[in-house]
């Protein structure tokens, strides 16, 4: 392992207060990580939102085993724990806790259910960087926690992806298997990722992102970058290559981003409250939490009139609009019969799959950047 990855091991460990990282290709490696070494395997279940990014469901079905849809609640886009009560089986082996848009799950009470069956917790922590519930950090709570940080992400390095627990045991499972199994990563990939993210700092702004994702989804399917999910993602079967760790130039940008981090999660609370402010003088509901949540937004979710027109407008506007999650197993190609879920199944997350956008509030998105995506929105009627 390079140095900068242990570095950054490290110091991620130590900012979110756990005894283990493992730096990971993307998140995704790091769940999948995570799961073997709990032992997860044919037969077993894994509970999980039916909000979700369909990478967060590969790595289950690669080990052989199912997942279970959850149907999420209506303000945090979490998962209901009613929902996973019902959802419990004596197969039921772990149950994922997504902190969706960075919204703290309802910790108490899903560790409370987990407890009382022997059901370990993992925390998806991929879009919750910072976000607490009744004071303790998210990824905390369960057995582990996964982290991701691709361009959309809380920080970036590009792609990459981090593994933390406390759990000396699983630590040294995950460890064993790193040891054995882990790939590192090929240096084209690693040389293209770092003109990436160069291209990524110089030229990415809310005004010109729209215009950039198309040109890089493009580039992906041409295999021209190195994509977030290539075409052999989009099917359950694990594609070679899959079980990658973490390349040097990817742990050094984090490293940097590490430094940043106490600002980017200022920021990010700072622009949630302009948001609710501006959203509330336009007359849009704005979400009432409980006591108990203090979230870091990794972008800001809201419900409008026509999500289609409002994406299909939004370029041409130079606004920057997020589509995610386009289904309950994001994205919109997702073959979802293959992924064992059926239409209906959950349908709250199908209802704001439909009608959920999400707002910028990156360090690069300013309250100038609030105003002129909520005046967009509020010009061509999508806020009621
Ligand atoms: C909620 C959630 N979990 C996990 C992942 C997977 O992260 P990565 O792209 O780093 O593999 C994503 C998205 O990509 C996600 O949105």
């Amino acid at each position: 392992m390079s140095e900068p990855v242990r570095a950054f091991q490290t110091a991620f460990a130590r900012w979110v207060g756990a005894e283990s990282a493992f730096a990971f290709w993307k998140g995704r490696v790091a769940m999948y990580a995570i799961l073997r070494a709990l032992g997860v395997g044919a037969g077993d279940e894994v509970i999980l939102p039916g909000y979700t990014c369909v990478m967060d469901v590969n790595p289950i079905k690669y080990l052989g085993a199912r997942p279970i849809y959850a149907d999420i609640e209506p303000v945090t886009f979490n998962v209901q724990r009613e929902a996973i009560e019902r959802a419990i089986t004596p197969r039921t082996k772990v149950i994922i806790a997504q902190h969706t848009y960075g919204y703290p799950c309802q910790m108490d009470g899903l560790m409370d259910v987990a407890g009382r069956h022997g059901i370990a917790v993992i925390e998806d922590c991929c879009l919750a960087l910072g976000s607490r519930f009744s004071g303790k950090l998210c990824g905390t709570f369960g057995r582990a926690a996964y982290w991701s940080f691709q361009w959309n992400k809380p920080f970036t390095t590009g792609i990459g992806g981090m593994a933390t627990t406390s759990d000396r045991e699983l630590a040294g499972k995950i460890e064993e298997l790193c040891r054995q199994e882990l790939r590192c990563p090929s240096s084209r990939a690693t040389t293209m990722l770092a003109a990436q993210r160069l291209i990524y700092r110089l030229f990415i702004f809310p005004r010109t992102t729209s215009l950039a994702t198309g040109l890089f989804r493009w580039l992906t399917r041409k295999g021209l970058v190195v994509g977030s999910s290539s075409m052999a993602e989009f099917q359950p079967v694990m594609a070679e290559g899959f079980f990658t760790g973490m390349g040097a130039g990817q742990a050094r940008a984090g490293l940097r981003q590490m430094k940043r981090i106490e600002r980017n999660l200022a920021h990010r609370r700072h622009m949630r409250g302009v948001y609710d402010t501006l959203l509330r003088q336009a007359g849009a509901p704005v979400p009432t939490l409980a006591a108990a949540m203090d979230p870091v937004l990794v972008r800001y979710p809201l419900r409008v009139a026509d999500k289609a027109r409002a994406l299909a407008e939004a370029p041409s506007h130079r606004v920057e609009l997020g589509s995610w999650f386009e289904c309950p197993l994001h994205p919109i190609e997702t073959p979802l019969e293959a992924y064992d879920y059926q239409p209906g199944l959950c349908p709250v997350a199908e209802r704001a799959a439909a009608q959920v956008v999400n707002l910028p509030l990156h360090p690069r998105a300013s309250a100038r950047t609030a105003r002129r995506t909520v005046e967009f929105l509020v010009k061509t009627g999508q806020i009621a």
